[in-house]
């Protein structure tokens, strides 16, 4: 995993704002953006989108992650996540688990919310003790 300085986080959070601009959120309202660093050095760019259904709806990130594994990648360097409410929209459980198959524990992971508050944590912090691949073969 690359280093990402703070210069090119906030140029990320740039990139998440840009993202959420395409949630498509008729239930919910809320709106959430991500931008995804590969370690190719590419950005990929998610936003969640609403089901009728409810259940089937993807938040920002997954949209970001799955984007890009199609693409090919299978490393990433760093996401930030941006939300249209009051606070910073940490990733569901659901996207803890999809970020950990392709994402170490030491993955910065930037948290903002419509203000541009933001708190900055790992992937590790938010799901410790990860049921991962490693798991299987044991
Ligand atoms: N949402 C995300 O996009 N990411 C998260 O990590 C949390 C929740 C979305 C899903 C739904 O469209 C809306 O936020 C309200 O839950």
């Amino acid at each position: 995993m690359k280093r990402v300085n703070e210069k090119e986080l906030q140029h990320m959070l740039d990139m998440a704002y840009e993202a959420m601009a395409h949630a498509y959120t008729p239930y919910s309202g809320f709106q959430v953006g991500a931008c995804l660093k590969a370690a190719s050095g590419r950005y990929y760019l998610g936003c969640n989108i609403e089901n009728a259904a409810y259940s089937p709806t993807n938040c920002a990130e997954r949209t970001a992650v799955f984007k890009a594994v199609y693409e090919g990648e299978r490393s990433f360097d760093a996401i930030a996540i941006v939300c249209s409410g009051n606070s910073p929209a940490f990733p569901c459980g659901v996207c803890r688990q999809v970020l950990s198959e392709f994402c170490g524990p030491e993955m910065p992971v930037l948290c903002a919310n419509a203000h541009r508050e933001s708190v900055l944590c790992t992937l590790g912090e938010l799901l410790p003790h990860s049921f991962g691949r490693e798991d299987l073969e044991k």
